[in-house]
């Protein structure tokens, strides 16, 4: 029998009700559950818990890790989890508005804690290369008012060479972009998207 594809979730936007982009999400979620059959699915709102790096947080990721203490290894428990998540699935789907035209400060406080040398990079003489491998990343963006992949889109292509550094390039972008403008056709754009992406994967 084959195993269930391993899914993480994560929410980023910190609007707790009537969030488009989660609403999106929920739809690529049924979408890959159809595709894919059984699932195995783990959510986390990163807006809860997460904290941002910072000296002593630093301190322990450039000790040797057969050198730290017990402080400096709870200090990175939590990057270690996100890490784990990150290793253990072999879809990840993102979901994130555009606040001030990038990511939200909680989708920051991940990144940062997942993006790990030695753990999900490395240094080469070529230049860094990323760790993990052959997971798909789907990631559903929405904006107010500025376009997918305009000149002041710092969220799109950040995003991608976030994944690509750690070593995920498989990453497929679903966007409702400008919800101020017509919020109806760019949600209905955003599904057709996502009905494309998985007839295409199919
Ligand atoms: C704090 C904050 C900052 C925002 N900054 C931008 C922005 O820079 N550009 C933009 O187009 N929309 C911006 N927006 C609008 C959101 O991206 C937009 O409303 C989006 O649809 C929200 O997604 P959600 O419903 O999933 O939370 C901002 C919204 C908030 C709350």
């Amino acid at each position: 029998m084959q195993s269930p594809t391993r899914i993480l979730r994560l929410d980023a936007s910190a609007n707790p009700a009537e969030s488009a982009s989660k609403q999106l999400g929920d739809r690529l979620l049924q979408k890959a559950r159809l595709s894919s059959g059984e699932i195995d699915l783990r959510q986390r709102d990163l807006n809860q818990g997460l904290s941002f790096i910072d000296p002593s947080w630093v301190g322990a990721n450039f000790t040797p890790a057969d050198e730290r203490s017990p402080e400096q290894r709870a200090r990175l428990a939590l990057s270690d989890e996100l890490i784990g998540e990150l290793q253990w699935a072999d879809h990840i789907v993102l979901t994130t508005p555009m606040y001030n035209f990038s990511v939200p400060a909680t989708l920051k406080a991940w990144i940062d804690l997942v993006c790990r040398a030695g753990v999900t990079f490395h240094y080469t003489p070529e230049g860094p290369v990323g760790l993990l491998e052959g997971k798909r990343v789907d990631i559903v963006i929405t904006t107010g008012g500025v376009p997918l992949d305009s000149p002041v889109d710092f969220l799109s292509g950040y995003l991608r060479q976030v994944f690509g550094f750690i070593g995920l390039t498989d990453v497929n972008i679903v966007a409702a972009d400008r919800m101020n403008v017509d919020a109806e056709t760019s949600f209905s754009t955003a599904v057709d998207q996502i009905e494309q992406s998985f007839s295409a994967a199919a």
